[in-house]
């Protein structure tokens, strides 16, 4: 019998998985957000004197989580790159896109930069994550070009040859239409001195799912390096509005 025709097979392997990732922990309990329940349709919170209960030797988890990737003591955009974000190879191929046709470093770097919401967050609302993260260390047109191409991309723009993604057809229906906020922050984009940063991000992007390409991170580091502030504490032991939000890419099963 075909085993996913069985949800209580697959329940007890997931409870199984759960068990053998609380195991490698060693002497701490993870714990997941709320969020990452939402996903399986529960609103709750694992309940922390039950799980002490369950688990009287151990304490919460409060720092690393060793079942990901080590990160250095003062980590930088690099190291979250290599340990932290996922889908490298579509900010490598848009990056390398713009790189290729003579754009500016911004332009580079804001296509380098422009997903990595999706990245290492969530899907929703990606440009506004993505932006607010990297805000504090870019010049204002990247993180603005950044924010823009959440709304950018359904619109088309036949000047730089930018038609509606067949894509999102594909993905979203025929009949999907923007919320009125993605509407409103386009009307706001499409006349700001940085407009067109942001559309070279949509440019870039829909030719950037070769996964043949070629493309190697090395090729920016030098372009990261003249272009994003690196504090010297290390990216998210800096005291900006968004140094949490790279500490909660570090230690994301944190306790507290
Ligand atoms: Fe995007
Ligand atoms: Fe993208």
């Amino acid at each position: 019998m075909n085993e996913h025709a069985n949800p209580q097979n697959l329940s007890a392997r997931a409870d199984e998985l759960e068990e053998k990732m609380m195991h490698e922990l060693g002497e701490h309990i993870a714990t997941k957000s709320v969020l990452f329940r939402m996903a399986d349709g529960k609103i709750e919170m694992e309940s922390g004197p039950a799980l002490r209960a369950a688990n009287p030797d151990k304490y919460f988890l409060m720092g690393a989580d060793p079942r990901l990737p080590a990160m250095p003591k003062k980590p930088t955009l690099i190291d979250f790159f290599k340990n932290r974000f996922a889908s490298l190879n579509h900010l490598l191929q848009s990056a390398t896109h713009a790189l290729k046709g003579g754009h500016s470093e911004k332009v580079v770097l804001a296509c380098l930069l422009h997903d990595i919401g999706v990245a290492s967050f969530i899907r929703c609302d990606h440009g506004y994550w993505g932006a607010q993260m990297i805000e504090p260390y870019v010049d204002e047109e990247v993180s603005w070009a950044v924010r823009a191409h959440q709304a950018l991309r359904f619109f088309p723009d036949r000047s730089v040859g930018y038609e509606y993604p067949q894509m999102y057809i594909d993905n979203f229906g025929a009949d999907y239409k923007p919320e009125p906020y993605i509407v409103r922050d386009y009307e706001r984009a499409k006349n700001h001195k940085y407009y067109m940063t942001s559309r070279l991000i949509c440019v870039n992007d829909i030719y950037s799912f070769d996964p043949n390409a070629k493309v190697d991170l090395d090729d920016f580091v030098d372009i990261v390096g003249r272009n994003f502030k690196q504090p010297k504490e290390g990216l998210g032991f800096d005291n900006t509005p968004s140094s949490h939000m790279w500490r909660t890419l570090m230690w994301p099963t944190r306790f507290l």
